[in-house]
């Protein structure tokens, strides 16, 4: 499974990629505004950080506004991804833009009949929010699920990107249900590396190392 940094952050970025950690981006404008910078700037900055595509969302509500926003935003570099939301305008766009040879996220995903809807349109991606459905006692990762099963039944080629994801919990799910792509937030990414018996399995073993020097 890819594994999307669902941040601006570039600092954290640039420590993930060069461990090649890092497939892709997505942003959106709460993430923007979080990382304290323009968003034309950094976005062009983490093109450069990252190989892999990164999603650009704008705000525009009608088709023309959005199709003129995302022949901008893929001026800036050549792995730019254009998010839409999954609305009929956004799908409007997502057809628009693909005709242009521009690839497109629709985000803001929460059925099944969206998604396939998203597809249809010829969308890239779609991004199923997982913790959003969670918060409200429904399942996401069912609907991620749900998704996958109706893209292999068709043979549709868009790719799943689970967001919204809070846990490590979230990016196992995803992979042993064969999403092809998490987005995981760099405190989920944090909390991925570690486990207590690992941290206690090095400790002993290097007592055991230090006391078996003493012989
Ligand atoms: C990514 O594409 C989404 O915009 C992001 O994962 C949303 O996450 P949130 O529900 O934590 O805001």
């Amino acid at each position: 499974m890819k594994i999307f940094l669902d941040t601006a952050d570039v600092e954290k970025i640039g420590k993930y990629a060069a461990m090649g950690l890092v497939d892709g981006i997505t942003t959106n404008p709460t993430i923007i505004l979080k990382s304290g910078r323009r968003q034309e700037e950094a976005i062009k900055e983490i093109c450069k950080l990252v190989d892999g595509p990164v999603s650009v969302e704008g705000v525009e509500e009608k088709e023309a506004g959005m199709v003129k926003d995302g022949v901008k935003f893929s001026s800036w570099a050549k792995n730019v991804v254009v998010k839409l939301p999954m609305t009929e305008e956004g799908l409007k766009a997502v057809r628009a833009l693909s005709k242009k040879g521009i690839r497109t996220n629709v985000t803001l995903v929460f059925s099944p009949t969206q998604a396939l809807l998203a597809a249809k349109a010829g969308a890239t991606y779609v991004s199923p929010f997982v913790g959003r459905l969670d918060d409200v006692a429904d399942d996401g990762m069912e609907l991620v699920r749900k998704i996958r099963e109706i893209f292999v039944n068709y043979g549709y080629k868009t790719q799943i990107i689970a967001a919204s994801v809070r846990s490590p919990l979230h990016v196992a799910q995803s992979a042993l249900c064969g999403c092809d792509i998490a987005t995981v937030p760099p405190d989920v990414m944090e909390k991925m590396f570690c486990h207590g018996f690992t941290d206690a399995g090095i400790r002993k073993f290097k007592e055991d190392y230090e006391a078996a020097g003493k012989r």
